[in-house]
């Protein structure tokens, strides 16, 4: 990505244009096609006529990333993509080494099934380099959406201490983003660039992309704006976790089905929509005690597959 053209590049809009794009927190050509035609419109605050033209020049510029690959040249991009290792031999083994970069891996369960502490252990994994399972290159961070205010430093020490992390220094490359709103929520992945780019942000969490929207969207008639804005921010996660080769986490709540499907009587939450969203979504399942079932629901890439995991205080790990 040497030469990527930045938003001063652009010659179809005005000056004026351009510094609304600047102050959004865009600086290179290529971040505007994280943005739909709406979003430039209600968030940056472009006119419908600039969105438009914004939106073809930069498909213009970039066109050499969009354009038609051979299967050769597209193995050779797919080799740019990294695994960032679960914590859980198991998992990584089902997951064919782990969480993939750019792309989404939702995990979805019940209540106590362990979706946090499997994020809490991928932000201690993402700080090993890379030769020990991790994405740390160097100067690395991450950025934790924290909707259900359950992030603390003291339950990340156990799990920093088990792979031999330093925590003082790990939680300064912790960035902790706590949206009130799902608005805000949205808001706050679309502004967070600038820090993705100055701290070469590598894994993405939303814990929990559901919570805020089942809070501020109630009930049938509300369901098609609740789907459209879950839909529109796991779309943008995923467009900046391809932009910038980051792991994307998200997790879901369950809600109960009347009736079972795939002999479940719980299925993740926001239907099938958000199954085709996400690349990759996994189920955990409680079991007794400290074991549950990890399950590949569904995968873009993944045969399906199912094996346990068990939680402990310093991270999930195999049973
Ligand atoms: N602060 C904590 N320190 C250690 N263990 C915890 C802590 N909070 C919860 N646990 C335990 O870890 C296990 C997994 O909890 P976790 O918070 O990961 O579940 P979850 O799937 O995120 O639940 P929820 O849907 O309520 O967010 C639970 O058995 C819980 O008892
Ligand atoms: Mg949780």
């Amino acid at each position: 990505m040497s030469q990527r053209p930045t938003i001063r590049e652009l010659r179809k809009i005005s000056e004026r244009e351009k510094r609304k794009l600047e102050e959004f927190g865009l600086k290179y050509v290529d971040e505007i096609l994280i943005f739909t035609r709406a979003l430039l419109i209600d968030q940056v605050g472009l006119y419908p006529e600039s969105a438009d033209k914004v939106l073809n020049e930069a498909v213009e510029l970039t066109e050499e990333q969009g354009e038609a690959m051979t299967l050769r040249e597209l193995e050779e991009k797919e080799k740019e993509r990294k695994y960032l290792k679960t914590g859980s031999e198991n998992l990584d083994k089902i997951l064919q080494g782990g969480y993939l970069t750019r792309t989404v891996t939702e995990l979805a369960g019940e209540y106590g099934s362990g979706k946090t502490q499997t994020c809490y252990t991928a932000i201690a994994t993402a700080l090993l380099p890379p030769e020990e399972g991790g994405l740390n290159t160097g100067d690395i961070s991450v950025i934790l959406m924290d909707t259900e205010d359950s992030f603390t430093s003291k339950r990340m020490t156990p799990i920093f201490q088990r792979f031999d992390i330093n925590p003082e220094e790990a939680l300064e490359r912790v960035i902790v983003m706590r949206p009130r709103t799902s608005h805000e929520q949205l808001r706050k992945i679309l502004t967070s660039l600038p820090t993705i780019r100055e701290k070469n942000t590598r894994l993405f969490i939303i814990d929990s992309i559901t919570k805020l929207l089942r809070i501020d969207f109630e009930g049938r008639s509300e369901l098609y704006e609740r789907q459209r804005m879950l839909l529109q921010t796991i779309e943008t996660l995923r467009r900046i976790a391809k932009l910038y080769n980051m792991v994307a986490l998200i997790t879901n709540q369950v809600v109960a089905v009347p009736e079972e499907t795939f002999n479940r009587k719980q299925v993740p939450a926001g239907g099938n929509i958000l199954g085709h969203t996400v690349d990759t979504r996994l189920y955990i399942k409680r079991l007794p005690g400290d074991i549950r079932l990890v399950e590949i629901l569904d995968s873009s890439w993944l045969p399906p597959g199912k094996t346990k995991i068990k939680i402990t205080d310093s991270g999930i790990t195999d049973p």
